[in-house]
């Protein structure tokens, strides 16, 4: 058994995270005056009276109750118990949980002394810089000035093996500390000597202006890899930082547009040159994690990518990123660059003005979407066309619900004929004509046919709004259909045996052995159908319930706000079959 998690650092932990983060990491919020505010995940509602309050790190809504701080957040969302929900929310900020028994305390002031490391570490390379004329050379050769020197706390790491180790590992403990940060490599025989030796050093800051680590550049390109990057460490994980984010808020107090270009170098060159709009992901693809980290900083993100093949397959890479992530108000543009210039060449070429004309005049996601997926089909054919609606109907149902995903889906019906079935607007499908599954409740069913073809999963996104269902198994199904997402490509049996320790295997091996034999394509349909029946169930047990305690008249004015409107939009049972 593990100890106990000591208050201490759950109150550590609360302190560390920003409530908005982490719920908008799961639902989309909208910022109203000083605070955020969404449609409630915890109950259905058609107008937002759920409210996130940076200032107070508490979520409240007014219209069923709901509230608590970010943990409480997580596990009423993710229906996590507290120590899973403490681990869930302590990886997401590169903590590591202690339990008490162990001696914890020493680890955890070591991540603040990490990040004094880290800093002390950085301004050690940049009293070094005007130290060597090589690097003093390069820098003025790259046509970098002082204040971006400054700007960017650009500096060297000079040659030798111990420069940094002599200047900050003083100790058993700092030596240890410089090797949790990545500043230093070991050799076969254990003899740790400086990570970054003759290279520019541009030091990667986190949201809050840390140090959190670093890239460095060799002079020529003779003198082994062109650029080194710190390891993953507790404080860095390169998927979810963006290099000068920091920066760029710093110079914008409000953002109407976020550049995303490929090196470090460019986003230098761009800043210098009075674009300070510009951050590059660390020598990995976009992440989805990034995308949203963009689309938070600023509405529109303009992937720039050159123009070759790397660029192209770097570009579709970040649109599919960005796909999940583009609600409406968030917009993504792809601009490509002509063959052998970046954003750093080009930008001294033409200029400040020259290279926001371009920006203007960048390719939207949609058109560049459907031509690079029509670029080798021929669609004045049917099997052309048929072959487009293939590609695009899986990408555009990743789409989040909204206007944006009606346009592409129309788009799509437009340019092959074909419809675009997806499954989050019940209203705009086509009625069902048939019975579900005789028989069973409509959660069985829906298990069933889930367990089925576990890949339908996909189509599926939180918050699931059948969880508001008061029926046995919903929160199963929930729980299945997290699984199927989570894992591309399970199959049936897969899914049940991880229920193999819980009471549930039977009655899910007895629901995978009665699903009858039917085609993929109507069972999918009517998995999802059974969801938005279940949604529509739930509304109306909402609705019935807020009319019975009308009738006691104990309604509040939020309850009453919200049974006006639950009649209004006058959800009708669909005949029981
Ligand atoms: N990169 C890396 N490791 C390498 C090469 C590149 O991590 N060996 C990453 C770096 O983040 C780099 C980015 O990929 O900034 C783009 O690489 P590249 O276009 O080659 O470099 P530039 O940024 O253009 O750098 P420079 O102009 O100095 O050549
Ligand atoms: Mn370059």
């Amino acid at each position: 058994m593990r100890g106990r998690i000591p208050d201490s650092f759950i109150d550590e932990l609360l302190a560390r995270v920003d409530i908005v983060d982490v719920i908008e990491r799961r639902v989309p919020l909208k910022k109203a005056g000083r605070e955020w505010t969404a449609c409630c995940p915890f109950h259905n509602e058609r107008t937002p009276s759920f409210y996130v309050s940076p200032a107070k790190q508490f979520f409240h809504c007014f219209g069923c109750g709901a509230h608590g701080s970010a943990l409480k957040f997580l596990m009423d969302y993710e229906r996590l118990e507290f120590p899973d929900a403490v681990e869930e929310l302590a990886q997401s900020v590169g903590l590591t949980v202690p339990r008490e028994g162990g001696d914890d305390r020493a680890q955890r002031e070591d991540k603040t002394d990490l990040y004094a490391l880290l800093d002390a570490a950085a301004r050690w390379y940049e009293n070094e810089l005007p130290k060597s004329a090589d690097a003093q050379a390069y820098c003025k050769k790259r046509g970098l000035d002082a204040a971006t020197i400054q700007r960017f706390r650009i500096g060297w790491a000079p040659a030798g093996f111990d420069g940094v180790i002599k200047a900050l590992g003083g100790s058993d403990k700092r030596m240890h500390l410089l090797n949790e940060a990545g500043m230093v490599a070991s050799n076969e025989r254990g003899n740790r000597y400086d990570r970054f030796r003759e290279r520019l050093m541009f030091p990667i800051l986190d949201r809050r202006g840390r140090v959190i680590a670093f890239g460095g550049r060799v002079l020529q390109s003779d003198q082994g890899p062109k650029y080194l990057n710190s390891p993953e460490t507790p404080l860095f994980h390169k998927g979810r930082e963006l290099f000068a984010l920091w920066q760029v808020k710093q110079a914008n107090p409000s953002l109407a547009r976020i550049v995303v270009v490929e090196g470090y170098m460019d986003v230098i060159a761009m800043h210098q040159a009075g674009l300070p709009i510009a951050v590059a992901t660390l020598g990995t693809a976009t992440t989805p994690e990034h995308t949203e980290v963009l689309f938070r900083a600023a509405p529109d993100v303009v992937f720039c990518f050159d123009g070759d093949r790397a660029g192209r397959a770097a570009a579709w890479k970040a649109l599919e990123a960005a796909l999940p992530r583009l609600r409406d108000g968030r917009q993504a543009y792809f601009l490509f660059l002509p063959d052998g210039e970046d954003p750093d060449t080009l930008i001294r070429k033409e200029g400040k003005d020259g290279f926001e004309k371009r920006l203007k005049a960048a390719t939207p996601l949609s058109e560049y979407f459907f031509s690079e997926l029509s670029h080798d089909v021929d669609t004045a054919s049917l099997d052309g066309r048929a072959r487009l609606a293939e590609r695009a109907r899986p990408l555009i149902a990743r789409l989040p619900d909204g206007a944006f995903r009606d346009l592409m889906a129309q788009e799509l019906e437009k340019r092959t004929g074909a419809r675009a079935v997806l499954e989050a607007d019940p209203a705009a499908r086509r009625p069902v004509q048939r019975p579900i599954v005789v028989q069973r409740s409509l959660v069985r069913s829906a298990i069933a046919l889930l367990l089925a073809q576990p890949g339908v999963a996909d189509q599926v996104e939180r918050p699931y709004g059948f969880l508001r269902l008061d029926k046995p198994g919903v929160e199963l199904l929930a729980e299945l259909i997290d699984l199927a997402r989570s894992r591309p490509g399970i199959n049936p049996a897969m899914l049940v045996e991880h229920f193999a320790e819980r009471p549930e295997y039977a009655a899910l091996q007895k629901l995978m052995a009665a699903m009858v034999v039917g085609e993929p394509e109507t069972q999918r349909e009517e998995f999802l159908d059974a969801l938005s029946r279940m949604e529509q169930q739930a509304v109306i047990q909402r609705r019935d319930y807020l009319t019975a305690k009308s009738r006691e008249g104990t309604l509040d004015a939020a309850e009453k706000a919200e049974l006006r409107e639950l009649l209004a939009a006058r959800v009708t049972p669909l005949k029981a079959e």
